[in-house]
């Protein structure tokens, strides 16, 4: 919804709760978190889980929230522009960089996984999967072209590459119609949709009992227990809080960039504080409440102890063992498309709003309009996902992306931005920010946590994170060619945005934007002494 001003808004407050909730469930709620509780400690993990949460997740997300509507009520919706008006210094939107780039690449890679989603659920649909001595690990590797580069181009997979090319279509498609007539109006429906199959599915679950006679002790109470008894000893392991503290990160859509895009669309006086925190909540109980207890347990129960050996890959457990576990449950035709269809939905509400940030950008930076922006940024992500869809051996390219910026630049915007706010807005502002129109208090605690402890946090984890395993992985590029040509891709992509950013900002101080702000903001302190 364009405003008076000509300037995007969203159109309601539950819109804008969905929104961002839509775009913080995802992937990560359903397939990330249940495999990595089971690895690190079941019940154990919990508690580096909460504490990452309470510590990092929520504040970080008011931080978010507050610093986008500050940006986007003084003109700018991209996070160059929105870091500028925090940090009033040259170098501020250069870091804002860092937001574009990895929305971005993980769409990259995100939207062909959904494609995927997609493809699991039609082949239920059309009873491909159910079919007897269906092999689902020679049926995912072929899907998905484990075996050889290429593979989509194949001519016996030209569906597939249909299919993956649609997906993408539609994700432009509804980014085109705009903030609130597209992500809003998708969320609106697709969340309260996902909720409902979600709980099918889990009711489904947790009905199960013991279904195999001949292994009475593989019960859904069994399933939960293996999911969630504490393992106290995974407590000691630095690697176990790291991965809570990722996983929080990975799932609020927090250090991506895209909050503080979305929260630009705010009017000055719409609520942030109990808003940011809903959302929060909204993605916790997708998490723990459905993600956390439907596919480890079912898993379990089918599979018992064999179970463990899908918990450690991401998409081992929702595309190898689900399916074993569907195809010898009653309805599992039925039940395997709800899930898969449930997925899709997940990851398309979170894919849509990994492109809203660069579309920002490219209109506010160069005055381009919705058709422009959205071609632009649809020829750069195509020759992206192009690249992760054709080098499909191995999933080395996909895995590349997501170890560097899936993993590493998350932690590091989230450092910037912990800063940019802690320091350079500073908490008194922040706080004072953070309160117009709001309908809840915020503790002056978390400010005082913004500004010390989260900083520091972040940085215990980033310098150990990145010794442990920058080395390990510069030693897999030297030996792999795709590895080495992704991280070239990446680099190419950073340094073409941080030139256009360059651009932008010229435009920007030419068309005097920054020092007409100065100006009112110096016309307002005149006028409350
Ligand atoms: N937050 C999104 C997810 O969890 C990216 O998949």
């Amino acid at each position: 919804m364009a405003s008076a001003t000509g300037r995007e808004h969203w159109g309601s407050r539950i819109g804008v709760i969905l929104a961002v909730a839509g775009s913080a469930v995802g992937l990560g709620n359903f397939l990330r978190f249940p495999g990595l509780a089971a690895q690190n400690g079941g019940g154990a993990f919990m508690l580096p889980y909460f504490i990452s949460l309470l510590v990092l997740g929520i504040p970080l997300c008011w931080a978010e929230w507050t610093m986008g509507r500050y940006g986007g009520t003084r003109g700018f919706n991209s996070a160059p522009g929105v870091f500028t008006v925090v940090w009033r210094h040259p170098l501020a939107k250069y870091f804002g960089g860092l937001a574009l780039m990895i929305p971005m690449v993980i769409y990259m890679y995100y939207v062909l996984i959904e494609a995927w989603c997609l493809g699991y659920a039609l082949s239920y649909l059309t009873g491909e999967m159910t079919q007897p001595n269906q092999n689902f690990s020679q049926f995912f590797n072929q899907f998905v072209g484990i075996e050889e580069d290429g593979a989509l181009l194949a001519p016996q997979n030209r569906m597939r590459l249909l299919g993956f090319g649609l997906v993408f279509v539609l994700n432009f498609v509804l980014i085109y119609r705009g903030v609130s007539k597209g992500i809003e109006l998708l969320c609106k429906f697709a969340m309260p949709l996902m909720a409902v199959l979600a709980i099918i599915v889990l009711v489904r679950v947790l009905t199960l009992g013991a279904p195999d006679p001949s292994k009475p002790e593989q019960t859904v109470v069994a399933g939960l227990g293996f999911m969630w008894n504490p393992n106290a000893e995974k407590l000691w392991d630095p690697a176990t809080w790291l991965a809570a503290s990722g996983q929080i990160f990975f799932s609020l859509s927090v250090g991506f960039g895209i909050i503080v895009n979305y929260a630009s669309y705010l009017k000055r006086n719409d609520d942030i504080a109990l808003s940011g925190l809903t959302s929060c909540s909204v993605n916790e109980f997708f998490e723990v409440c459905l993600g956390g207890l439907i596919t480890v347990p079912a898993a379990f129960i089918f599979l018992g102890d064999q179970a463990a050996q899908f918990t450690g890959s991401t998409f081992g457990l929702g595309f190898n063992a689900l399916p074993n576990v569907f195809a010898r449950m009653w309805g599992g035709q039925f039940f395997g498309f709800l899930w898969f269809f449930m997925l899709f939905l997940a990851a398309i509400t979170s894919s849509v709003s990994m492109l809203q940030p660069v579309i920002a950008f490219l209109e506010e930076g160069f005055g381009l309009r919705r058709h422009a922006s959205v071609a632009l940024l649809g020829l750069i992500t195509a020759l992206g996902c192009g690249y992760v869809a054709y080098f499909s051996k191995g999933l080395v390219a996909l895995d590349t992306f997501d170890f560097w910026v899936g993993s590493v630049m998350i932690l590091l915007l989230a450092l910037v931005q912990s800063i940019l706010y802690g320091w350079a807005l500073g908490i008194e502002r922040g706080h004072k920010e953070a309160h117009q129109g709001a309908h809840i208090r915020i503790p002056w605690f978390v400010q005082l946590m913004l500004k010390y402890m989260v900083p520091v946090y972040l940085l215990a984890m980033l310098i150990p994170f990145c010794v442990n395993n920058v080395p390990k992985y510069a030693l897999t590029i030297s030996k792999d060619p795709v590895a080495l040509g992704s991280i070239l891709f990446l680099a190419v992509i950073l340094a073409f945005l941080l030139v256009m950013i360059h651009i932008a900002g010229k435009r920007w101080t030419a068309d005097g934007r920054f020092a007409q702000l100065d100006l009112e903001e110096r016309k307002k302190g005149e006028a409350t002494l």
